[in-house]
């Protein structure tokens, strides 16, 4: 794919970018030129797994508010990208063979890192309101071996673009601390919200320290950073991990993390992430009009509140078939089948909204359909 979207001319709503344009690079300089006249040498040098104390204050104070509580810095760690936590998870609780719990469909990325480890997986029935209790708690019932985790993205899902509803973040919860299984809250989108209210993490009701956060700075600062946190309540969980940090990298590098504090602190973030929102509204917008101007009858679509994507379904469709068409009309997208860890429902596709301009959407989303027709 990555050799089709080089091609000139092609519209790529595959990858899971955020817009570049709004990278802040003035600022960003601008804060590094802050951090080494006042820093200098300690932005340079070794530092501690856990990551330095003020990026961890911080996020300890950002996220307090959205958890209803106050969050000990002591219980966040900094690592390298959420994804380096997603691996450390697998590497921490999973042997080969064990169960792990995910939503259907699921993030791709996780799924890579779990199977590195030999997770077998069981997946829980979702609808438009992300995972449905009753199916947790069948799965959970009947599960042999007992899994080891559920995994699960519950705002503005990748690659559905689906939020857990409200009056099921709760429960799912409370099912989990009943069966004593350990939840791994992903949510790298939900400051990218542009309608409607914030709703409570899954860690805001966990009364047992079963639910483990991982938040990141990718899409609302850039992914080039690596900048990314884990919230453990647990402190024999903390130990491991850091203890699989220490194996893999020692600590993330100490400058970014200066960097990157020294920029959210600044007043130019919160207007920045403004940006972004107002930005990906209107480029959702747009591919969603453009969807009900082109789409056949027989394709189905989201509108979702935030986040980068949107999920397509295809009636009757093989969307790993569809890409070879539309690959000729210059379009390309994810197909759906490679977020089901058993790769077993073919008609749906992943749509990134975020890295295109509102033209590219719109000629992008009527070469689609057109493919759609013709395959
Ligand atoms: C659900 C989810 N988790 C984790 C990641 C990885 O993010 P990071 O850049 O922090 O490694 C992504 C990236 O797209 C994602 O969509």
């Amino acid at each position: 794919m990555l050799k089709v979207t080089q091609q000139p001319d092609v519209i790529s709503f595959g990858g899971g970018l955020p817009a570049p344009e709004l990278f802040p690079t003035h600022e960003i300089a601008q804060a590094t030129k802050r951090v080494m006249d006042e820093y200098g040498a300690s932005a340079l040098q070794y530092s501690v797994t856990e990551g330095i104390p003020q990026m961890r204050a911080w996020v300890a104070q950002r996220l307090g508010p959205r958890f209803c509580r106050t969050i000990a810095a002591d219980d966040v760690l900094i690592v390298n990208g959420s994804q380096q936590g997603l691996d450390f998870l697998g590497k921490i609780f999973i042997d080969p063979g064990d169960h792990v719990v995910l939503e259907s469909p699921s993030y791709l990325g996780a799924i890579q890192a779990f199977d590195a480890y030999e997770a077998r997986y069981l997946t829980v029935e979702t609808d438009e309101d992300g995972i449905i209790p009753e199916s947790l708690e069948r799965v959970l019932d009947r599960a042999d071996p007992f899994p080891k985790f559920l995994y699960l993205v519950p705002n503005f899902q990748n690659p559905t673009g689906r939020t857990l509803a409200a009056n099921r973040r709760e429960r799912v919860v409370r099912i989990c601390e009943r069966y004593d299984l350990p939840v791994i809250e992903d949510d790298p989108y939900c400051e990218l919200r542009f309608e409607g209210e914030a709703l409570p993490p899954l860690s805001s009701f966990q009364t047992t320290g079963t639910v483990i956060y991982l938040g990141t700075g990718s899409k609302i600062v850039a992914p080039g950073m690596r900048v990314a946190w884990l919230v453990i309540p647990n402190a024999d969980v903390r130990e491991k991990i850091v203890l699989a940090k220490q194996g893999a990298d020692l600590h993330s590098g100490t400058i970014t993390q200066y960097v990157f504090h020294e920029y959210v602190c600044s007043p130019a973030f919160e207007e920045h992430v403004q940006e972004i929102i107002s930005t990906y509204r209107h480029r959702r917008d747009v591919m969603y009009e453009a969807l009900r101007e082109h789409a056949p009858p027989s394709v189905s679509f989201n509108r979702p509140h935030g986040g980068m994507f949107l999920w397509v379904r295809a009636a009757g469709a093989d969307t790993a078939e569809l890409l070879k068409v539309s690959t000729k009309e210059r379009v390309v997208f994810v197909p759906g089948e490679s977020f089901y860890p058993a790769r077993d429902v073919h008609d749906g596709m992943r749509l990134n909204f975020s890295n295109s301009s509102e033209e590219k959407i719109r000629i992008g989303i009527e070469r689609l359909c057109k493919a759609i027709e013709e395959a």
